[in-house]
């Protein structure tokens, strides 16, 4: 009998239903806070959340590739021309962080998904 395959973090947080509701529940709160709500002006939030859904799912491991814009490249105009900077990605990451308290998930795991997103800071603010 072979063993069962390690779970990743993304069958972990509970797998699609619960890593779609947790972006809803973000974007959400993103867009109710005045700190980050203006670099959404004019953007599409369906589209948004539809690309936000993927590329989580693949960070958490739960799909083997992302085919949208490197990180780098989908924010260099919102740093470029809008001024994005560590104040706005501590604000996001804080929203983040709220959504997953709020829905439950344990301690341990929502660290390593701040730990996944954290890891994301440099390319973001294009550094
Ligand atoms: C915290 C880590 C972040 C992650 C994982 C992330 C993820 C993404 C993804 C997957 C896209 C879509 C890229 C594509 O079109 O293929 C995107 C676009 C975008 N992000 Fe982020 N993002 C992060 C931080 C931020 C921050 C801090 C802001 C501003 C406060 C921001 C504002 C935007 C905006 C406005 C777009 C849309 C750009 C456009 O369509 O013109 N993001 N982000």
């Amino acid at each position: 009998m072979n063993e069962p395959a390690e779970q990743t973090l993304f069958e972990k947080l509970g797998g699609k239903d619960a890593v779609n509701a947790a972006v809803e529940l973000f974007y959400e709160k993103v867009m109710a806070d005045d700190r980050i709500n203006f670099f959404f002006d004019g953007v599409d939030m369906t589209r948004q959340r539809a690309k936000q859904k993927a590329f989580m799912t693949y960070a958490f491991g739960g799909a083997p590739n992302y085919s949208g814009l490197s990180m780098r490249d989908s924010h260099k105009k919102l740093v470029e021309e809008k001024g994005l900077n560590d104040s706005h990605f501590d604000a996001v990451a804080e929203n983040l962080q709220n959504t997953l308290d709020e829905m439950g998930v344990p301690a341990d795991l929502t660290g390593e998904v701040m730990a996944i997103v954290g890891s994301t800071r440099d390319d973001i603010l294009n550094r």
